[in-house]
């Protein structure tokens, strides 16, 4: 960069402003949401670096067409909306910031769970439309149940903690740890098999993966208890969704509480159709807190690169 340019910086989703402000400082900004894929493969020429959230699709076409691209950023967890093969192929490095939000998703899937456990959006709805239904929401305690954990990275070992001090028991499935492991943390560990048997509630904190698609499906349903509740705070697609349909449906599954799907927004999904199921607009993330420590954390990491440091989130 010549002494008298500024690196230039195109923010295609809402970033909170503490993550613009430090851009600000040395770089230029522009805040243009809601482009289409077109918009953007005409504009991104002109830009150093792009920070997204979860909006915007950063195609391969996208990042050719970045000629003067450095870098990459995704202020959340998940790198799903970037082709990270196509940003390697050009030597483009993405960063993600994966640990500023995983206090908001532990948070917020311990009130799908009681929420679910409770009926309390139904019986929200039920009493502003001026019913007074108190057997119609009986629910069910989580105290000594048995909550199923798939994936104990971040999000997972911190709703293992807080089930723990809700007098739960953790069955837990994570292949890349250990029992010993899972032990410290109060988790059982076992095979999924043997998860998806014992667990009156299960939720799933996996990365979408080949091997984690469907990791949930209907096979898996069909072992379970009934009255099972599942949750999926993580990513549409670790529980299959035409057999956990399915499963509401024959009662199997006494309920679901969801925050992702495997189209969003879901309009058309028929589990939107079932009383049984709750559901949020992909709101796991969405706490002033969360988005600005992911804001924060990848303008730094941007700031970083173009200071021919490598990206490494706080
Ligand atoms: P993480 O990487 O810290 O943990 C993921 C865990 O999954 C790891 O321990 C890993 O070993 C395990 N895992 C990987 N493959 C597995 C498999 N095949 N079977 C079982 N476990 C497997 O991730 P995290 O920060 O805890 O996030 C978990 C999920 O939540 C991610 O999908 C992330 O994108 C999502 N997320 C969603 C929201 C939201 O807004 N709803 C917010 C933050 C994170
Ligand atoms: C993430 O991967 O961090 C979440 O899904 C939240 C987001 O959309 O940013």
């Amino acid at each position: 960069m010549g002494f008298h340019l500024k690196y230039r910086v195109l923010v295609s989703d809402p970033l909170a402003e503490e993550g613009i402000d430090i851009l600000r400082a040395t770089c230029d900004v522009d805040v243009r949401t809601d482009l289409s894929e077109e918009q953007l493969i005409d504009v991104i020429g002109d830009y150093d670096a792009i920070l997204v959230r979860s909006g915007t699709e950063v195609t391969a076409p996208v990042i050719e067409a970045g000629t003067r691209l450095k870098f990459i950023g995704r202020a959340g967890a998940g790198v799903d909306n970037i082709d990270t093969e196509a940003a390697t192929r050009r030597g483009i490095p993405v960063a993600n910031a994966p640990s500023g939000n995983t206090m908001a998703a532990t948070e917020h899937t311990m009130a799908m769970m009681l929420s679910l456990a409770r009926n309390i959006p139904q019986a929200t709805a039920s009493l502003k439309k001026k019913e007074w239904k108190r057997s119609k929401f009986m629910g069910v305690e989580l105290n000594e149940k048995t909550l199923g954990i798939v994936g104990l990275g971040r999000i997972g070992r911190e709703i293992a903690k807080r089930a723990i001090a809700m007098d739960m028991k953790i069955a837990g499935y994570d292949p890349f740890i250990t029992k010993e492991n899972a032990a410290q943390m109060g988790v059982e560990l076992m095979e999924v098999d043997d998860l998806v048997k014992v667990s009156d509630f299960i939720t799933v904190h996996t990365p979408l993966t080949p091997e984690t698609r469907h990791l949930i499906n209907a096979e898996r349903v069909a072992t379970m208890k009934d009255g099972v509740r599942l949750i999926n705070c993580a990513r549409g697609g670790i529980i299959d969704e035409q057999a956990m349909y399915d499963g509401l449906v024959s009662g199997k599954i006494a309920g679901a509480a969801l925050d992702v799907f495997e189209s969003e927004p879901p309009f058309e999904s028929p589990l939107l159709t079932l009383d049984t199921v709750i559901v949020t607009p992909h709101l796991g993330a969405s706490t002033v807190e969360a988005q600005k420590n992911v804001a924060v954390s990848v303008a730094k990491q941007c700031l970083a690169v173009f200071a021919g440091e490598p990206a490494k989130y706080a």
